[in-house]
């Protein structure tokens, strides 16, 4: 029999609670600081612990067949790819933040300036629909700083708890978007594994409306 193949986030933010909510749909794999392929004894699910931005890709490719991923990377790499079921967990907001000494009115002040971010795509159409043109700066992390080192005027970025905003003197101006954890599946799917999936939704469908 085939097995469904998961893509979770191999670490970070998604990590714990992706597996927690396998766990708690009775479904038992290793974790994977140390593999990067796990398969579960109980159920027929291989999980493959991938890089966050690296999934939507995988997804398309048809390498696995459904993911736990974040929705702000679905909306900023994988627009072509369905989502299955909200997750609930890991909400967080993709947002403008500026310097909190900057005089902030409106996002007309932000035309022509410099953003650092690493969501060039969410960005780009966010400005394109408010008809403010700014310089993009793409980086993978740590695009806090980018203001204290002189590098862009603002930042768009994942604010969650605004820790890391406050850290570094910055205020969030503008919420470009909501995200919380999704189930994506892959264009690819073949029946058979679409028929675990069927299974695996309404184990989580269940575990969900007991969190409620
Ligand atoms: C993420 C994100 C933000 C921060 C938001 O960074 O890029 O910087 O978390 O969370 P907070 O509002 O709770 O502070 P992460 O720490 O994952 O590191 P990275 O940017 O270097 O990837
Ligand atoms: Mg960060």
């Amino acid at each position: 029999m085939k097995k469904i193949r998961i893509a979770v986030q191999k670490s970070g933010r998604l990590h714990d609670d992706s597996l927690q909510l396998l766990k708690d749909a009775g479904i038992s794999v290793d974790n994977g600081k140390e593999q990067l392929k796990a398969t579960s004894r109980n159920f027929p699910l291989e999980v493959f612990y991938l890089r966050n931005g690296d999934i939507p890709q995988y997804l398309r490719d048809g390498v696995v067949d459904i993911a736990i991923i974040g929705e702000n990377v679905l909306i900023e790499k994988g627009e072509d790819i369905a989502t299955a079921e909200r997750l609930g967990f890991s909400k967080c907001r993709v947002s403008l933040a500026v310097p909190k000494s900057m005089q902030y009115n409106s996002l007309q002040d932000l035309d022509g300036k410099k953003i650092a971010t690493s969501y060039p795509n969410t960005i780009n159409a966010f400005l394109a629909k408010n008809g403010i043109s700014a310089e993009l700066h793409i980086i993978n992390g740590s695009v806090e700083i980018a203001p204290n080192i002189g590098l862009a005027d603002a930042v768009c970025d994942i604010v969650s708890s605004g820790s890391t905003l406050f850290k570094n003197n910055l205020k969030e101006v503008e919420i470009m978007l909501k995200s919380e954890a999704v189930l994506a599946v892959s264009p690819m799917i073949d029946e058979e594994r679409n028929e675990i999936l069927q299974k695996l939704q309404f184990r989580i469908q269940s575990v969900l409306r007991a969190r409620r």
